[in-house]
C-alpha cells in the first residue's frame, strides 16, 4: 500500500483517480440532464480552494451553457470542522435571480453548506443546489433540512486528502485521493 506524508501527518492510498473519476461522470451526466433544456444558464459556483479540480473536471464534461463564479469560505483547521463558517473571498458574480449550482469539494458535517446557502438566499438567488465530489454521511448534521442535490461519491467518516482537498494547506495537488492513517 502506497503511504505518503503531508505536513506532519502520514496518508495511506484510499480512491484512485480512476475510480472517482467515473462517479464525476455520472453526476456530470446528472446534470447535464436537469440542465440541457434550462431557461437561463446557471452559474456554477466553485468553492475555493477545495473544489478547484473537481470544478474544471466537471465543467469538461457538462454541455450546457453555465456562468462560472467563485467564493472563498472556511471552515477547517487541520482535520477537524471548527463549525464557525467564514466567507474570505466575496461571490465573483451577482447571482440575483439566478439558479447556482455550489460545487464543493466534501460535505462533512454541512456547516459551509448551511452558510452558502443562506448566503445565496440573502444574496438573491433564484434556487442553489449543491453539488460535492464527497460526502461523510456520518457526520452530516442537515439530513432533514438540506438536501444535497448532486454526490459523486460517498465516503466513511475518516479525513482524506488530494484532488483539490488539503491538510493545512498542503496535498491539493496530489491527484488521487489518500485517508489518514493515524488518529
Ligand atoms: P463542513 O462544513 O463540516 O461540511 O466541512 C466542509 C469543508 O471542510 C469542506 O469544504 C472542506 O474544505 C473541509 N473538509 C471536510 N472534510 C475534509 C477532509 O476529509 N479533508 C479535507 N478537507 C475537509
Ligand atoms: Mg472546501
Amino acid at each position: 500500500m502506497d503511504k505518503i506524508k503531508v505536513s506532519d501527518k502520514t496518508f495511506r492510498t484510499y480512491i484512485p483517480y480512476e475510480e472517482f473519476s467515473k462517479n464525476i461522470d455520472r453526476v456530470a451526466a446528472q446534470l447535464n440532464k436537469d440542465f440541457e433544456n434550462a431557461p437561463e444558464p446557471p452559474v456554477l459556483l466553485c468553492t475555493l480552494n477545495g473544489a478547484i479540480m473537481f470544478c474544471s473536471e466537471l465543467m469538461m464534461r457538462c454541455s450546457f451553457p453555465m456562468e462560472l463564479a467563485s467564493i472563498k469560505v472556511s471552515s477547517y483547521a487541520g482535520t477537524h470542522s471548527t463549525g464557525v463558517v467564514e466567507v474570505k473571498q466575496a461571490l465573483t458574480c451577482d447571482v440575483a435571480g439566478k439558479v447556482v449550482i455550489i460545487v464543493e469539494d466534501i460535505v462533512d458535517t454541512g456547516y459551509t453548506m448551511q452558510l452558502m446557502k443562506q448566503f445565496l438566499e440573502e444574496k438573491g438567488a433564484k434556487e442553489s443546489r449543491i453539488c460535492t465530489l464527497f460526502y461523510k454521511p456520518e457526520s452530516f448534521k442537515f439530513k432533514d433540512s438540506i438536501k444535497l442535490d448532486y454526490v459523486a461519491r460517498e465516503i466513511q467518516n475518516q479525513f482524506i486528502v488530494g484532488f483539490g482537498l488539503d491538510y493545512n494547506e498542503l496535498g491539493r495537488n496530489i491527484k488521487d485521493i489518500y485517508i489518514l492513517d493515524e488518529e
